[in-house]
This record gives structure tokens, sequence and C-alpha cells, in this order.
């Protein structure tokens, strides 16, 4: 494996939308000696995304966009350009993606979901899951695409669903397992850069 330090590291972005452990975990990781990675910009589409603290904290720059608005995606496509961002890391980012902006970041942006795709696209995942008596669930890491959780997998990891769990266990237990799969998935893309 190829190892980035300083200066070569790739230029990241990571986008959220809600309490960002996801993106906690992976500053974290950018920060370690083996991670290809730098995040630069935390983009969020919710002014009160909790995770934005961890941007803060981390003296991360961040940006605030409504993806409703073709002038706000130009907008962020050129704040992206500028800082020379290379891949960009979904975490916990609850709007689908138009198009128009994953032509123009064809390939490089990447998604962690809550389940073993391609089963259980979409939001509630723990709770479908339950409901449907599953024996095992996990989470995946996949490219993005223009169909929804639809994208090329990368690494997935498989945990058993016990009979004492609950969506609250379960998803803290998948989450402990995103946190490993996710810097792995990262390392795994760029290894070859
Ligand atoms: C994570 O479990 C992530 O996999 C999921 O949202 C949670 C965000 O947690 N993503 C999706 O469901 C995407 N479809 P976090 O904000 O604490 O990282």
């Amino acid at each position: 494996m190829v190892k980035l330090i300083g200066v070569n590291k790739i230029n990241t972005s990571v986008f959220i939308s809600g309490n960002g452990t996801n993106l906690q975990n992976l500053i974290k990781f950018s920060k370690t000696y083996n991670s290809p990675i730098k995040i630069n910009i935390v983009i969020s589409n919710k002014k009160n995304a909790y995770g934005i603290k961890y941007a803060k904290k981390n003296k991360i720059k961040i940006q605030i966009i409504d993806f409703s608005k073709k002038s706000e995606i130009n907008r962020l496509l050129k704040i992206l350009k500028f800082n020379n961002i290379k891949l960009i890391c979904l975490a916990g980012f609850l709007r689908i993606l138009s198009k128009y902006f994953i032509k123009s970041f064809k390939g490089k942006i990447i998604n962690i979901h809550p389940s073993l795709l391609p089963k259980y696209k979409g939001l509630n995942t723990h709770e479908r899951v339950l409901k449907k008596n599953e024996k095992f669930t996990g989470c995946t890491v996949h490219f993005v695409n223009e169909k929804l959780d639809g994208g090329k997998i990368i690494l997935q990891k498989k945990i058993k669903i016990f009979k004492k769990d609950n969506v609250k266990s379960l998803k803290n237990r998948v989450l402990k397992e995103e946190y490993k799969l996710y810097p792995k998935s990262i390392i795994k893309i760029l290894s070859n850069y």
C-alpha cells in the first residue's frame, strides 16, 4: 500500500445532515499516519446539524448548502473546486444528490449505509430489518451513482442480530462497525491512487 502523508494526502470533503459521529471518526482517522485523506471542508444541508460541532472543534471549514436550489449546487461546486476536493464522503447525509452534481464528481463520491446492501436501501433501516426478523445486518460503503444506495460496493461488514436487540442497540452496534469500515474502505480505494 502506498502511504500518503502530509501534503500528499487527498483533499476530502465530508457531507453530513445530523449527528456526525462518522464525521468525528473520519476526522480522527484523517489525522493518523496511515490515512490517505485530509478533511478540508465539511458540508451540511442543515444549519443546526449536531455534527457541525466536530468540524468547528477541529478548525475545519464548514458550508451550509440548500440542496434544493441549483444556484446553491453551483456555489458548492465552486467551493469544492476551489478547495481542490478529490473525494467526497457522505456520512449520514440524508439528501439525494442530483444527477448533475454526481456527474461533476463521477467516481469520487462514496457513502456509508447501515445495511447489507442491496438489501434495505433508504431510511429507517434498523426498524425494517427488525420487523423482517432478519438474522444478520451490517453496513456497506459504496460508490454513489444516480440510483439510491445503488453504486458499486467497496466493503461490507456483516453482524449477527441478537434476540434482545432493539432499534437503539442495533443502531449502536452497526455504528461501531461503520467506524471501522469507512476508514478501511477509504484506504482500499485510495491505496493505488
Ligand atoms: C449512520 O448510521 C449512517 O450509516 C446512516 O446514518 C447514520 C448517521 O450517523 N446513513 C444513512 O442511513 C444513509 N442512507 P452519524 O451522523 O452519527 O454519522
